[in-house]
């Protein structure tokens, strides 16, 4: 990335929710080479503690429960209150419940939307406010390929992502008037130990045209998309999937 980029998020506040995650740890690490200021949350303090130890003093932990919604608004309200400001939020959260249709519980597809859909609401509900009041903000959710082209044992996981980006185009529209970009990013699959569990629960052997991606190329779009590079971009959801399986 060049200069220019950099200028986009040096000095700037971001707030990175799944930073324990594969996908959210390598974009936090993206974030802080490019000059911001990086606050990491998750539920795993030793995870979270770990990668803060790596990245260094940009860098700082805020465990949270996104299932908690009084968590995460005394946690967007504590960056605000420390930073002055939440310049960008990153959600990238999700739980690996994997399965056939009918073996899966109603608590399987709550934990589900808890951890993703109405994660990412509770995050966004609460950070919003702190950016209408800066008329700055750029928010990207991570959703993922299954929202648009259905898996048989990822079904929550897959309407979690399909409801993830029609809540990003419709915050889009709402929110542009404040000076806030909202995208989705949207993985295939990418070596994680996410995708790990996945291929262990049967996930189909035929993979994208361009091979696995790795958790950087989700990381450069997000930065692409928090970046002015893409200040006419409001309501996409990018698919980094590799262009998907080849054609049979
Ligand atoms: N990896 C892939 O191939 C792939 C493909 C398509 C889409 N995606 C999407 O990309 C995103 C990141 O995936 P990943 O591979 O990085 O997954 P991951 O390694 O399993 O990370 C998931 C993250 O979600 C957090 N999380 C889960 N429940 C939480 C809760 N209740 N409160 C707070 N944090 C919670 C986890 O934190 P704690 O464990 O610390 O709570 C962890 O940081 C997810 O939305 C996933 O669906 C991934």
């Amino acid at each position: 990335m060049t200069d220019g980029f950099t200028r986009d998020f040096d000095g700037r506040v971001a707030w990175v929710v799944g930073a324990s995650g594969a996908l959210g740890g390598a974009t936090a690490q993206a974030l802080a080479r490019q000059g911001a200021t990086v606050v990491l949350s998750g539920r795993n303090t030793d995870a979270l503690k770990a990668l803060a130890e790596e990245i260094g003093p940009q860098a700082e932990t805020l465990p949270i429960d996104i299932a908690d919604d009084s968590s995460v608004r005394a946690a967007a309200d504590l960056v605000a209150a420390k930073h002055g400001r939440i310049d960008f939020l990153v959600n990238s959260s999700s739980v690996s419940v994997f399965g056939d249709f009918l073996s899966l519980t109603d608590e399987d597809w709550l934990n589900v939307f808890n951890a993703k859909h109405l994660g990412y609401v509770r995050t966004l509900r609460a950070t919003i406010p702190h950016m209408i009041a800066a008329q700055f903000g750029r928010i990207v959710n991570v959703s993922g390929r299954g929202g648009q082209h259905p898996s048989r044992i990822h079904l929550p996981g897959g309407s979690a992502n399909a409801a993830v980006d029609l809540l990003t185009k419709g915050l889009s529209k709402i929110y542009a008037e404040h000076n806030i970009r909202i995208n989705a990013v949207s993985p295939g699959p990418i070596r994680s130990p996410r995708l790990a569990a996945m291929q262990g629960a049967g996930r189909p052997a035929k993979g994208p045209v361009l091979g696995d991606g790795q958790p950087d190329d989700v990381a450069d779009a997000v930065l692409y998309l928090l970046s002015e590079r893409s200040r006419f971009i409001t309501g996409a959801a990018l698919q980094v999937d590799g262009g998907g399986p080849g054609l049979g």
